[in-house]
Parts: structure tokens; C-alpha cells; sequence
């Protein structure tokens, strides 16, 4: 199966009438269209809807987990109930089979990666914030636990590995994903993870397992040369 990702879209109508060409070709070179994240810039309906009319009109299979954008107006329900209409397949920790791939995704979350994952204590706030981070990799187990075919596909908003977020501050890395999403990958098995979340990182990068993890946040798509909109994978 030929697998198209891009993530981060941050859907305007300005922004998307730039890419819509490029994404017209989508049909042409990929089985299945996957969708890591950042949809949408604040979350909103009015922002979903003409991206959904868009997405309908590449006429190729869909598989999407939301980012953290997408949540930004508490109506991601609402958000995920508009894509499943429209045949989109959102994934939630949960998984989807087609053709014999299977697809686990969750959004993921925060929390650092390696020796900097923050634990469970002290004070109740940084343990409501753990366990935030816990929940998703918790959901992505569910998620994988479901696959039962041999080709499988993780797909999440936030980087599981430290790997592909180089390129960003420092600083911030924590808060571009954690590594206990790398842990419940590697002790599923997967042949490839795709998410998005961090804009100026790398593409390309691998679990402690070695299993490939790639990048494909639109901007950094875009600032490769050439410059593209999408990345297409073999399973
Ligand atoms: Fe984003
Ligand atoms: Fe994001």
C-alpha cells in the first residue's frame, strides 16, 4: 500500500488554496491519505467544514488523529463527528484495517522524552499533567492491541522520539511529545509511525526498537527541496 501523510495543515482558506494543486495529486500516487494532526488553527466547525469539502474532493481514503490545535476550542467531538460523516476515519486510540495495513492512532501528548520524562510527582497539578501524558500512551496500547494484521501503521499528532524534533528550540522539546508513546510502539511492533506537531524538526528518525519514525509537518515538507506538501511510504 502506498501511504500519503502530511500533518499540520492549520486549515485557512488562504493557506489551502496554495496547496490545493499539490494536493490534487494525492489520488494519483497514494492508496490511503493520513492526516497527523493540527487540521484545523483553532478547532473551530467553520474551519473543518471547508477543509472537509476539500478532503472529499481528493477522492482518496482518509485516516486522521487531531493535534492539539484541533482541541483549541473544546469541540474536537464535534470536530471528529463532522470527518467520521464524511467517511474520514478518525482515530482516537483506536485502530482501522484496510488492505491488509492496519492503522493505531491516538493524538499522543506532551511530557519529554528519555531520562527528561516528567513523572508522577509532587504536586497535584503535575500529576493531573502526567497523567495526561500516560492516558494517550494507555489509548495508543488499546489502539495497538487491536491490529491483527501483519503491516502495521502507528499514526500520532505528537513525536514519539526526541530524534524528530531536532530542529526546534531546545526548550521546548518536552512540550513536542514524549517517548512513552515510543515505549508502547516498540513493544508492539509496528513498520512505521508518522506524526506531525513539530514544525521545524526532522524528518526522519527511529525508536529505541528501530522502528522508522517519520515527521511530515507540512512546513517541513514544504522547506525540502523540492518542496513538498506530502510524503508517500510503502507498507
Ligand atoms: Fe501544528
Ligand atoms: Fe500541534
Amino acid at each position: 500500500m502506498r501511504i500519503a501523510a502530511t500533518a499540520d495543515l492549520h486549515f485557512s482558506a488562504q493557506r489551502f488554496t496554495a496547496l490545493k494543486d499539490q494536493l490534487g495529486h494525492v489520488r494519483d500516487e497514494a492508496d490511503l491519505f493520513v492526516l497527523a494532526g493540527d487540521l484545523t488553527n483553532y478547532g473551530q466547525p467553520q474551519e473543518m467544514e471547508p477543509l472537509l469539502n476539500a478532503l472529499v474532493r481528493l477522492r482518496v481514503p482518509i485516516v486522521a488523529v487531531l493535534g492539539n490545535h484541533d482541541y483549541e476550542s473544546g469541540q474536537e467531538k464535534e470536530l471528529m463527528r463532522m470527518m467520521s460523516d464524511e467517511g474520514v476515519k478518525v482515530l482516537d486510540g483506536s485502530a482501522y484495517e484496510r488492505d491488509g495495513v492496519g492503522f493505531a492512532g491516538t493524538k499522543g501528548f506532551v511530557g519529554g522524552f528519555g531520562r527528561g520524562v516528567l513523572t508522577a510527582f509532587g504536586e497535584p497539578e503535575v500529576k493531573a499533567f502526567v497523567r495526561a501524558s500516560i492516558d494517550e500512551a494507555v489509548k495508543l496500547e488499546r489502539a495497538m492491541s487491536q491490529l491483527r494484521a501483519e503491516k502495521r501503521v502507528v499514526v500520532l499528532h505528537y513525536s514519539p522520539i526526541a530524534g524528530t524534533v531536532q530542529g526546534e528550540a531546545p526548550e521546548i522539546y518536552p512540550f513536542l511529545g514524549t517517548s512513552r508513546l515510543a515505549e508502547v510502539v516498540d513493544r508492539h511492533g509496528a513498520d512505521l509511525v508518522i506524526h506531525g506537531h513539530a514544525h521545524h524538526g526532522k524528518l526522519e528518525g527511529r525508536t529505541t526498537g528501530g522502528i522508522p519514525v517519520h515527521n511530515v509537518a507540512i512546513t517541513l515538507l514544504q522547506q525540502q527541496t523540492p518542496s513538498v506538501v506530502y510524503r508517500v511510504f510503502d507498507v
